[in-house]
């Protein structure tokens, strides 16, 4: 059933498309961003922590096939609307895409929650907002996530890594996003000691950028 929800979201952009070519007046501003573009530490939307989605419209379904154009450019494997600056509780993933074949698994995780996790796992993580910096992160192995759908339908997945589901390393990665913490927060001080320079590269070019310092992380 996930698999179509790519040829789904197509086919509401068409039909989305269509109304607006009818309607000649903007009835309200936009909720989310027309042209949404990857945010990179040290950006303060990656610290924010998101707010729940209560409204399940063509707004929020056109926003999601966007994230996925933009997941794709980037030739990510998930992505949090924070990290293009869009403070809800939504993420992205396409966990296939990792993989060099055509196959692939688009989905919407919104308003996501864990529960019953246990045991750790140690697996080497990278992010679009963190270009070029991969650290390994321990995250609990096994448990439950429950997302709502672009719909509003909520559902519950058992996952666990170790046993395969790379998918399970994707969500915590992203949920992270959506209470304003990143990869990164979880190394040791030794394992930043290693990528310092290169975070110290990335604050250097947003500052360049925008004139501002941002939400530098304390080391
Ligand atoms: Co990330």
């Amino acid at each position: 059933m996930h698999g179509c929800t790519g040829v789904m979201i197509v086919m509401i952009q068409a039909h989305f498309a269509r109304r607006c070519n009818r309607m000649s007046i903007a009835v309200s501003p936009p909720q989310y961003p027309s042209a949404p573009s990857l945010v990179e530490y040290p950006h303060p939307a990656l610290r924010r922590v998101a707010e729940p989605i209560t409204v399940f419209d063509d707004q929020l379904r056109q926003f999601c096939a966007r994230m996925f154009v933009v997941m794709e450019n980037e030739k990510g494997v998930g992505l949090a609307a924070p990290q293009v600056g869009v403070s809800k509780r939504l993420f992205i993933t396409d966990h296939l895409r990792k993989k060099d074949t055509p196959e692939r698994d688009p989905r919407i995780w919104i308003n996501p929650r864990i529960e019953a996790a246990e045991g750790t796992q140690v697996y080497e993580e990278g992010c679009l907002s963190f270009p070029g910096i991969y650290a390994k992160v321990t995250r609990p192995n096994r448990f439950d996530i429950i997302a709502q759908d672009e719909w509003g339908v909520e559902r519950r997945q058992s996952l666990d890594v170790t046993a395969g589901d790379f998918l399970g390393i994707v969500v915590q990665h992203e949920l992270d996003h959506l209470d304003g913490r990143v990869f990164v927060d979880h190394l040791t001080p030794v394992q930043l000691t290693l990528i310092r320079r290169k975070l110290s590269d990335l604050e250097k070019a947003y500052k360049k950028s925008t004139g501002q310092v941002g939400a530098v992380l304390r080391r």
